[in-house]
């Protein structure tokens, strides 16, 4: 491959060399690839011709349009490095004319694109992107990314005769579903903010909307407090030999976190594990428990996942603790949802302790169930007053809850149905295919992209009370950031497709073809994906 007078250096070289190696180069640029776009767009239709980004074109918006600016700005950063180009963002009355445009605007759009949907007409000289929310723009300006030619997410600036154009089409594109998620599981290995920052930039070259941040756990809490100092001086340090692996977020460094991901169009779910899964906690404040402690933090070892050690549900102390703690996050996070945990609560605890039994009968619950219930009607109350709504692993409904309270399915036994004909509004996360802890034998890329979320016999009230998915990654077999890229991608990809793209769009060996191109992207962008063997592809 001859690499002309592109200014490039030995790493990227290699780079473009694995990027490229199969095109053919018939002059000395290779032209465009193949059109790859992951999610894919609703609508796409091609048109004759091209627009070609040049160091003069200029992204525009309308006076004044704060939220559009950023978005244009964003996109401008995001082709900076590759192009050298520092696109600039103007108001329209400041154009000048004969420049090629990208135009970013909100108002006159159809509203029916609702408020993640978004049109974009390229044409030769300009490209116009329509959307009624600035989410939708900023949806557009990834598409448009994706469309440039996959160099541009070069980290080094490429010099010369670079064609960064895109071809004419017209899309018009909506997601299928709201919740369109990933959870980070942080507790059983810590993960920096930089790196969290990472997967949300990921997230939302992909299209996905909701970041679930697993904070707190057995194995570490990871969220500063500043009423209880102790669940971060103790909480955050596992015990023993682990000990190098503790680690937690400043406030200040959460809310860099999530106003990050506000401007990739990430919302970020922050879960507080009660009453189960909290020896961190407990291990910082050994008197929240049933038995007084003392309790240690515990290293995750295979097949030890569940301990006995939980909050006294029938302790007063618990719940003015509980309700602290949710009000520093309910400051820290403006998300509708609070993600509560509620799952795997062993009960042998509460069973024996006189202030839950006591608790139990005082309150006329009928046993320690129903005990987990009372709990969850509490935190609802509570979060309801604060505005907010409470969300729990589909455990939650162990206990009776109210219909308003939010359901993670993962795993339940009766499976999805009889949880959306009770009402409630369920985040799908079953195991299979979407725990991205699991190896990919188990969880291929092809099975989570013929996952399907809605299953037949719903009406379309019950469907409506189907928020979307989400794969979760927990951090206890993979603790490096190598290996967790690999648990994540390629197969995150195959999901934000079949939470946005229509249902009759999907087909299996046509996104294999996108993907393999996305690859190159990843390439370029330094993400570490899964090489599947054949067998892992298999339909099981
Ligand atoms: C879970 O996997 N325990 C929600
Ligand atoms: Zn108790």
């Amino acid at each position: 491959m001859n690499f002309g007078n592109w200014n490039v250096t030995p790493a990227i070289k290699i780079a473009i060399l694995f990027t490229w190696g199969s095109l053919s180069l018939g002059s000395e640029l290779p032209s465009p690839g193949l059109i790859s776009v992951v999610p894919k767009p609703a609508k796409m239709e091609r048109l004759g011709g091209t627009f070609n980004m040049t160091r003069s074109t200029v992204l525009l918006v309308d006076p004044g349009d704060a939220a559009a600016k950023q978005v244009g700005r964003h996109l401008a950063e995001q082709v900076s490095r590759a192009t050298g180009f520092a696109l600039p963002v103007l108001e329209r009355s400041q154009a000048a004319r004969r420049t090629t445009s990208i135009t970013l605007t909100t108002t006159g759009c159809d509203l029916s694109l609702g408020g993640e949907g978004y049109q974009v007409d390229v044409l030769p000289g300009r490209i116009q992107v329509c959307a009624p929310d600035p989410k939708g723009l900023f949806y557009a300006s990834q598409t448009l990314r994706q469309l440039l030619p996959e160099l541009i997410e070069s980290p080094l600036k490429i010099t010369g005769n670079a064609d960064w154009s895109i071809p004419c089409m017209k899309i018009r594109d909506a997601p299928r579903f709201s919740w369109r998620g990933l959870m980070l599981d942080v507790s059983r290995t810590f993960m920096s903010k930089n790196l969290v920052k990472r997967y949300i930039d990921l997230m939302g070259f992909y299209k996905l909307n909701r970041l679930h941040w697993h904070l707190t756990d057995d194995q570490g809490w990871r969220i500063e407090i500043r009423k209880y100092p102790e669940l971060t001086r103790v909480g955050s340090k596992y015990a023993e030999k682990f000990n190098e692996m503790g680690g937690y977020y400043t406030q200040a460094e959460i809310r860099e976190v999530v106003a990050y991901a506000a401007d990739r169009k990430v919302l970020v779910i922050p879960e507080i594990e009660l009453p189960g899964h909290s020896l961190a906690a407990l291990a910082s404040y050994p008197n929240l428990s049933c038995t007084g402690g003392p309790v240690s933090i515990h290293p995750f070892l295979q097949g030890v996942n569940i301990h006995e050690e939980v909050f006294c549900a029938g302790n007063e102390k618990v719940y003015e603790f509980l309700q602290d703690v949710l009000t520093e996050v309910v400051e820290l996070f403006p998300s509708p949802f609070i993600h509560i945990g509620e799952d795997e609560v062993p009960k042998s605890r509460w069973k024996a302790c006189p202030k839950c039994q006591a608790r139990i009968k005082s309150e006329g619950l009928k046993d320690e169930s129903a005990l987990q219930g009372y709990l969850v009607g509490r935190m609802n109350r509570f979060l309801q007053n604060k505005g907010r709504r409470l969300i729990g692993w589909d455990d939650i409904l162990d206990g009776t809850v109210t219909s308003d309270v939010a359901v993670m399915y993962w795993t339940r036994e009766g499976g999805l149905v009889p949880i959306v004909r009770a009402g409630h509004d369920v985040v799908l996360s079953p195991t299979d295919p979407l725990y991205f802890d699991y190896t990919y034998e188990v969880n291929s890329t092809r099975r989570v992209y013929a996952f399907e979320p809605v299953p037949e016999d719903l009406s379309p009230a019950e469907v409506s009370h189907i928020l979307g998915a989400q794969a979760n990654f927990w951090s206890h077999l993979v603790r490096n950031e190598d290996g967790t890229d690999r648990q994540i991608f390629p197969r995150l990809l195959a999901l934000a497709e079949v939470l946005w793209s229509p249902a009759s769009l999907r087909s299996w060996e046509e996104f294999t073809v996108r993907l393999e191109e996305q690859k190159k992207r990843l390439d370029l962008m330094g993400v570490r994906w899964m090489r599947e063997l054949q067998d892992s592809s298999r339909s099981r």
